[in-house]
């Protein structure tokens, strides 16, 4: 395994720390606003659960997650009976690979630029990584799992349903398993996100296709540790079996928590309202300070760049107290790149805003 990256940020981090007005940290995309009070009450209600979960999770929770899908994302024809919760989804993600067979001398495809759990995932399961955008560069061999993120983890990137769909023709033919990592789905500003299970993408079947979904970001659910994957009802199921006798269980009353956001839009629209501001203020400081934003058009993070070597970025950013997280954390295309994330108090961008105007 690769060093954890955060811990090289480390020296920066002491730099921003030591701002007299405090440090703004954009590094991490760590949810700050408060856990929605329907999310709350109904984690308070369910506190007294001394029995074992259901790995499945109860079927209201799998019936809501089926719902959130074709409700907020136009994905219809779930089964609830193919939704699996899981426990946040960077677990799900470092797991995957392994679970579904997946050993050395099989290949993992990951994003050019890439969310690193991925790469560790492959590296659990002994696997060849090969990072590309382009199916076109893999050549005749199937890999055993190809990794699909749009919106994307750095860059914002949103990847159209007609691209989307080529991928997974592509990936139908060799038998490679398509997993779309939708975490950031809700959260399209410039373009509208599209699902892997969209008709358009997917043209009305599962097969070979797993979506994951985390509520971490729209939630504000990364302190209670919730997700869930859903499409190919024979690859779900094998996923539960493994789950089962692994003991990767949601706890109870995180499950009635999660079902409770699941069946409630109204504090995603707040929240979504809420990083749409941010970045509005953000987004100009960063380009009047001579930033050039790229992509950046849905999820939580703007990638930005200096034209200079991203490390110089992060001290240069670090110098004014404000905390980001090199590109080169999400891979080698991203030496000139920095990933600012949205997520920090209205209060902490205006200190950003503040700093990077004057
Ligand atoms: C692309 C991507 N996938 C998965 C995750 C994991 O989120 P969680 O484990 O909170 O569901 C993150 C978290 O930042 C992410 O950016």
């Amino acid at each position: 395994m690769p060093r954890f990256p955060w811990d090289s940020l480390a020296t920066a981090g002491e730099t921003a720390r030591a701002h007299p007005d405090g440090i703004v940290d954009l590094s991490v995309g760590t949810p700050v606003d408060p856990v929605p009070d329907v999310v709350r009450a109904a984690l308070r209600a369910a506190d007294d659960s001394p029995g074992y979960p259901a790995t499945h999770g109860p079927p209201q929770l799998r019936a809501a997650a089926a719902a959130a899908l074709a409700r907020r994302h136009g994905v219809h024809g779930v089964d609830p009976e193919d939704v699996l919760p899981t426990i946040g989804s960077k677990e799900f993600v470092a797991w995957l690979p392994s679970l579904l067979g997946t050993r050395p001398g099989d290949t993992v495809v990951i994003p050019e630029l890439a969310y690193p759990t991925y790469e560790a995932g492959a590296r659990l399961a002994g696997a060849e990584i090969v990072r590309t955008d382009a199916t076109h560069s893999l050549g005749p061999a199937g890999p055993a799992v190809l990794w699909l993120n749009s919106p994307s983890n750095p860059t914002g990137r949103v990847l159209p349903a007609e691209h989307l769909r080529k991928v997974v023709d592509w990936a139908r033919e060799r038998g490679t398993v398509v997993v779309s990592d939708e975490c950031y789905l809700a959260l399209g500003w410039e373009a509208e996100p599209v699902s892997v299970l969209d008709p358009e993408v997917c043209g009305g079947s599962f097969e070979g296709l797993l979506a994951v979904h985390s509520l971490s970001k729209t939630s504000n659910f990364a302190g209670y540790r919730g997700g869930f994957v859903t499409g190919d009802p024979a690859l779900v199921g094998e996923l539960l079996e493994l789950r089962k006798h692994a003991g990767m269980i949601v706890p109870r009353p995180v499950q009635d928590a999660m079902t409770a956001a699941l069946s409630d839009d109204e504090h995603l629209r707040e929240q979504r309202a809420r990083y749409a501001a941010r970045r509005e203020r953000l987004r100009p400081a960063l380009e009047e300070a001579g930033f050039r934003v790229d992509h950046s058009v849905a999820g939580l993070y703007l990638w930005a760049s200096r034209e200079e070597d991203a490390w110089q970025t992060v001290r240069w950013l670090a110098e004014r107290g404000v905390l980001v997280a090199p590109g080169t954390f999400y891979g080698p295309e991203g030496q000139r790149h920095v990933r600012i994330a949205l997520t920090a108090s209205d209060e902490r961008i205006e200190a950003a805003v503040r700093r990077l105007r004057g």
